[in-house]
Formats: structure tokens, C-alpha cells, sequence
């Protein structure tokens, strides 16, 4: 085991001292505590967690970057952690002995030639969150909420999923010693994220009935029953889902990018990135703000019609439907933060298509890192931007990768075979994907048949 939290240059104090409080988005309300349902009991709206003291007791941003940058070469356990390194900006349990961590974040930004050379725009980066331990972003956030929730004494944790929230909570919660109830929607979220809940020990539910379907009966079940609720309007988890924004900057040597995008499902992931964002405006670790815009799937659009039909003061919720599964929200819990977030980042809010979502899905595993197709909504909206002149060329770009392309092994073989498309309205369009396309090839066992396909496949393609 790696030695307790000291730095070279003696003991460092661990963690803060814990003097977060609950504040509503909605009247402004602050609390030291707070319900089951996160929601403020004043308004019913969502919290956040905000520290009155933090400002006047962090430290210099210098001294700060200088911290973290030291931390990355460190074997403490927290400091392993590409979360609890940036444990000045989050709420401190009251002991280290507390932390659930699976040494998540520390995640790469890779450059994008091929996207690069499709989009003309010549800085294009990946922030790949699919390579946390369980494959997704949620990790940073789950981290941090299963710690508070371990705190609490809690036996037992919950959530509602599209499949990575799942998957990653029961982690958490078996490296953590809890147990897991996990609620998603039967025959709608990938067998390979099931798999992983089922291998960390959750009581599984396959509910017949959709994400937001779902997610209603949590928020029911945590009012009856001792469970502490882990999806993201725990406010804990928003502010572990913070540090990605903060390793960014720290990648970028603290040079903010113009644009960062990033997909929209049930918003707290945008929510998560814009606060970090601000903070670090507030704080001085960043001159000015990157934009950051949400790109949804166009049958899960409720976050776009929520701004354009709504002007962002109420929610339009839809019926939602998309292969992309891990958005395939219509009720976003989220919606208001994120529409705050947008507001204060002047960032842009887009849709795109089955065909554009399975378009720029392909051209990301061409880049040999891949991506599932909730990710690659960011990609297909970057394309989009650009056509409306929101981005242009010239501007650094970071496309938020959400989750590994082994989460959902169906809707790649179902591509590569010819089969994502069939019998669906796209059927025709769907030919220009065909240049994408390598589905395997059957074959007898010899030489010859293999000599053969590789001279086709060279023939066929001889500048690849
Ligand atoms: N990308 C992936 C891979 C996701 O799993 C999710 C959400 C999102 C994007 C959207 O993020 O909800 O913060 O706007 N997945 C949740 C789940 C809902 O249950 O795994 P968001």
C-alpha cells in the first residue's frame, strides 16, 4: 500500500477543513444539510455545493497549479487520484479514511489528426473520460459522492441509469463495502454496462420503462427507504465531475481553450464542467472563459427545445429515442443549471442526427481511440458549429469523450456488419457510411484465401 498523504517537503494537511454548505440554484437558500432528494425544501430546486470561506481561504493560483503539478509525481493515495489531487476546489470528508477512489481521472487529451483534416480545424483535442477505471466520466463524480455517502454511514446506495452511472456506482460502492441497487430501463442501456454492474455485486432491477421512468421512482424509493441516492443531482457528484475541467486547463498549461463541447443527457455533466469553469475564472487560475456548448441526439433533444421554444425558463420534455442509449433521456433533471452554465459561457446548444452521431463515431475509432455513440455527438456538433460559423477553424477546440468504445460493443458490429441502419427510415442515406464500414470477413483456414483478401483489401484502398 502507498504510504499516507506527506510530500517530500514534509506533511502537507490532507484534506481541508470541511466548510461546504448546500446552496439552491433556485431562491438562493443556503443549508449545512440536506434531504435525501437533494432539492431545496423551500422551492423543490436543485442544490449546489458552494463554500462561503473558500475565496479568502485557498490559496494563490500559482501556489495552487504549483500543488497539483507536484502532486502528479507523488504515491500518496489521494494524490493517485486525478480527482482528490485538485482536493483544494472540493468538499473535504472529514478523514482520508473515508475516500472511495479507484485512482480515476488522470485521463488523456489526445490530439485529432484525422478530425483535424475532416473539420479544418487544426488544434482539435480529446478529452477520453472513457478511460477512467469503469470507462466513464463518472468515476471523477462517483468518487467523491460515494465517499460522502460512506461518511454518512449509508449501508446501501442507489441510482437510476442509461447504463454508465450504473456501472460505476457499483464500483464505487464494492471497493467502498456497500451494497448497490441499480434501477435502468429493461432492453435499453448496452449488455456490456450491465455486465459490469452485475460483476460489482449490485442488486440489479431491469424496470419496464424508460431512463426518466426510471429515475421518478428513485426519487420515490429514497423518501421510504434508507438508501442514498447516487445519480447526478447528488451534488457531490457534480463536484467530483469538476476536476475534468480542472485537468484540462492544467494540460493546456492552464491556456484555455475557445471552445469546449460536450454531450447533453440528463445535464449534469455539462453543469459540472461550466461551474468548475467559473470557479476557475473566480479564482484567477484561468484569464477568460472557454464557450461550452451541449450537443444532444436530435430524438433526445430536450435540452434544445428547452432553449429554443422555452427561452430556457421551463423545461420541454420529450419522448426520447435514440440508438445512442446513454442520452437517451427526455426529462434532463439538470436543465437548469445547465441552462445557467450555457448562459454564463455564451456557449451554443445543437442536435444531430443518427447518421451524423454514427458518421463521427467512425471517424473517431479512425483515430485509434474510439469512442461509444454518446460521445461522439460532440464531433457531429462540432461539424455542425462550424457550418453555422459559431466555431471557426482558426479557434482550439476540446471535444469531451465521454465514455470507451467497449461500452457498447452492439452498435459498432451492428455498424461495421451493415446493420444499424436497416429497415430504418436512413436506410438509403446510410450508404455514405459504407466508407467506414470494415465488417469482418469469413474465411477458409489457408494461406491462399488470406494472401487473396489482403491484395483485395489493398487494391480496394491502396492510399488508406
Ligand atoms: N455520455 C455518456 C457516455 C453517458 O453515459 C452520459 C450519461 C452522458 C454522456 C450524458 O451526461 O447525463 O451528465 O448530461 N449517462 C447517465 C447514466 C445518464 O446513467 O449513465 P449527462
Amino acid at each position: 500500500m502507498p504510504p499516507p498523504t506527506t510530500s517530500e517537503k514534509g506533511p502537507e494537511p490532507s484534506l481541508p477543513q470541511a466548510t461546504f454548505c448546500f446552496h439552491c440554484i433556485g431562491c438562493g437558500s443556503a443549508s449545512q444539510a440536506a434531504a435525501q432528494d437533494f432539492r431545496c425544501p423551500q422551492c423543490n430546486n436543485l442544490l449546489e455545493i458552494t463554500d462561503p470561506s473558500w475565496k479568502s481561504a485557498t490559496l494563490p493560483a500559482a501556489t495552487l497549479k504549483s500543488v497539483w503539478r507536484d502532486r502528479r509525481s507523488s504515491n500518496a493515495t489521494l494524490d493517485l487520484s486525478g480527482v482528490w489531487r485538485f482536493r483544494e476546489l472540493l468538499p473535504a470528508p472529514a478523514s482520508e479514511q473515508h475516500v472511495v477512489t479507484l485512482r480515476e481521472g488522470n485521463t488523456p487529451l489526445y490530439e485529432l489528426p484525422q478530425s483535424s483534416r475532416v473539420t479544418g480545424v487544426r488544434r482539435l483535442y480529446a478529452k477520453h473520460q472513457g478511460m477512467n477505471p469503469t470507462g466513464s466520466f463518472k468515476d471523477a463524480g462517483m468518487t467523491v459522492a460515494s465517499t460522502f455517502a460512506r461518511q454518512a454511514g449509508y449501508r446501501w446506495v442507489a441510482c437510476a441509469s442509461t447504463g454508465n452511472t450504473s456501472a460505476s456506482m457499483a464500483a464505487y460502492a464494492a471497493r467502498g463495502g456497500m451494497r448497490s441497487l441499480v434501477l435502468v430501463p429493461k432492453g435499453k442501456i448496452s449488455w456490456s454496462k450491465l455486465s459490469q454492474a452485475l460483476d460489482y455485486g449490485a442488486l440489479t432491477c431491469q424496470l419496464r420503462t424508460d431512463f426518466d421512468g426510471c429515475l421518478r421512482l428513485l426519487l420515490e424509493l429514497v423518501r421510504r427507504a434508507p438508501v442514498y441516492q447516487l445519480n447526478s443531482i447528488n451534488p457531490f457528484r457534480i463536484e467530483g465531475q469538476k476536476t475534468l475541467a480542472l485537468e484540462l486547463l492544467e494540460q493546456l498549461d492552464w491556456q484555455p481553450p475557445d471552445h469546449i463541447i460536450v454531450p447533453g443527457g440528463n445535464l449534469g455533466n455539462s453543469s459540472a464542467i461550466g461551474k468548475a469553469l467559473l470557479e476557475m475564472l473566480d479564482l484567477g487560475l484561468i484569464p477568460r472563459l472557454p464557450k461550452l456548448s451541449v450537443i444532444q441526439a436530435e430524438g433526445a433533444n430536450a435540452l434544445v427545445r428547452t432553449l429554443r421554444e422555452a427561452g430556457g425558463k421551463r423545461l420541454v420534455s420529450v419522448q426520447a429515442e435514440t440508438r445512442a442509449t446513454a442520452i437517451r433521456i427526455g426529462n434532463p433533471a439538470s436543465w437548469e443549471k445547465a441552462v445557467k452554465v450555457l448562459q454564463a459561457t455564451d456557449g451554443a446548444c445543437e442536435q444531430v442526427s443518427e447518421l451524423e452521431i454514427a458518421e463521427a463515431k467512425a471517424e473517431i475509432g479512425t483515430e485509434g481511440i474510439g469512442c461509444e455513440p454518446a460521445s461522439a455527438v460532440t464531433l457531429a456538433g462540432l461539424k455542425k458549429l462550424l457550418r453555422e460559423g459559431f466555431v471557426k477553424p482558426e479557434e482550439t477546440v476540446v471535444l469531451i469523450l465521454t465514455g470507451n468504445l467497449l461500452k457498447d460493443p452492439e452498435y459498432t458490429i451492428e455498424f461495421h456488419r451493415g446493420g444499424l441502419f436497416q429497415g430504418a427510415a436512413q436506410e438509403q442515406q446510410s450508404a455514405k457510411l459504407n466508407q467506414f464500414r470494415h465488417p469482418p470477413v469469413v474465411l477458409d483456414a489457408t494461406l491462399d484465401a488470406v494472401i487473396k483478401t489482403l491484395e483485395q483489401a489493398e487494391k480496394s484502398d491502396p492510399t488508406h
